[in-house]
């Protein structure tokens, strides 16, 4: 028997449990969230749901906070997940995507980069690793949160973490093989694409992120053929990337993730965080391994390097061997600019992190809105 262990059933969580709940490699699916009522709901609206479509697994709510370390190891010792989908936050992006504030403030938080954020991601995920490595469970853990860089810094700081993570240059690469369907009318099989890049790529286009890039169809090299910095800013269209309300896409990531760690069968997808790298890759999943499935002449020297600089964009300078993560002098000064201070993001810092952030956060919304 099969378990999937979800954390954070809000908005992408809630999505994965109705894509698990019809994923046929699952067999028990346990949810856990902090408050009470809307997780218990979500995971029986989501057992009968997928039973109208002749799915009957076994489901279970827990209500959990991650930050009860007690409680988590010791739930996870009893539940024994085979593969834990982590989606629980401190603050979803979508709030402040959906916050009202002014178009000139907004522009202004934006060039503070989405890892002005990173403590939110960072914190419930590393209450997890310490929870499964307390609870002693052989498991595997799929993070949404961030993972491009969450997942390195908790490899660093624990020395082990989520095997992979979920979205982001996934997104990128199913983009590029849809594009190249429509252009070349050749089914999924006879187009091959291998895409190195980060969540820069989604954030700030191909033209300015660092990545590697080939396509193929027949088996023959087309890459210098196809623009991708303009098949990824407007194909498909209409696509609203910001202000989405709906995570569904990239809980679609998530499950197909969670999945291929339960077959024996290898399965090529595009992965980010795979084992604790930096940024998103071509790759292999499988339920004993992953191995990444680089273009030719890329090696995985060069490939992790090219998106340590890819993560620059992002604000990120480096991880250090503690997994202390450290901004860039110009994303510090963006944030300073903003009213916080931050070098380095380390482990020991991160609930105080969280807390000057939300604080921060509220001051914006506050002076954006009045
Ligand atoms: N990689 C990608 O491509 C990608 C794409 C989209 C989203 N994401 C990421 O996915 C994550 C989830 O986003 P979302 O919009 O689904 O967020 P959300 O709707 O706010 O859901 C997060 C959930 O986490 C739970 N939670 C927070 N702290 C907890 C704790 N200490 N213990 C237990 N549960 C806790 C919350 O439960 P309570 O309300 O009960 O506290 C909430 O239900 C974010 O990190 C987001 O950035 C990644």
């Amino acid at each position: 028997m099969s378990t999937v262990l979800l954390t954070g059933v809000g908005d992408l969580g809630g999505w994965a449990l109705e894509f698990l709940a019809r994923t046929p490699e699952v067999d028990r699916i346990v949810t856990v969230k902090r408050s009470p009522w809307t997780g218990a709901s979500l995971t029986n609206l989501a057992m009968l749901g997928s039973t109208f479509q002749g799915h009957t697994k076994q489901f279970e709510h827990h209500r959990l906070d991650l930050a009860d370390e007690d409680a988590a190891a010791r739930l996870l010792a009893e539940v024994e997940p085979d593969v834990i989908l982590h989606s629980a936050t401190v603050q979803s992006p979508r709030v402040f995507m959906n916050a009202p504030i002014d178009e000139g403030l907004r522009a202004e938080i934006r060039a503070a980069t989405f890892s002005l954020w990173l403590p939110w991601h960072l914190l419930p995920a590393a209450l997890l690793v310490r929870a499964v490595e307390r609870a002693g469970v052989k498991t595997r853990i799929v993070n949404a949160a961030f993972p491009d860089v969450v997942n390195e810094a908790l490899w660093k700081h624990f020395g082990h973490g989520p095997a992979a993570g979920i979205g982001n240059v996934e997104v990128c690469a199913t983009a590029v093989l849809r594009y190249a369907m429509a252009a070349s009318g050749r089914p999924a099989d006879d187009i091959g694409v291998w895409l190195v890049g980060s969540h820069a790529l989604m954030a700030f286009g191909a033209d300015a992120a660092p990545h590697r890039f080939r396509l193929e169809v027949e088996g023959v090299d087309v890459t210098a053929d196809h623009d991708l910095a303009m098949i990824l800013s407007s194909w498909p269209e209409p696509i609203t990337w910001s202000r989405t309300d709906s995570f569904a896409l990239f809980a679609a990531s998530a499950v197909k993730n969670a999945a291929a760690l339960l077959r024996a069968e290898p399965l090529r997808t595009h992965v980010t965080g795979p084992m604790g790298k930096p940024g998103g890759y071509p790759a292999f999943i499988s339920r004993d391994r992953i191995d990444l499935d680089l273009p030719p002449g890329l090696t995985v020297e060069e490939a992790v390097s090219l998106n340590e600089a890819a993560a620059r964009l992002d604000g990120i300078d480096r991880i250090e061997s503690d997994g202390a993560v450290v901004y860039t002098p110009e994303i510090r000064g963006v944030m300073e600019s903003l009213g916080y201070r931050c070098d380095a993001v380390t482990f020991e810092e991160l609930p105080h992190r969280c807390r000057e952030l939300r604080g921060l956060y509220t001051d914006l919304v506050t002076r954006g809105s009045a």
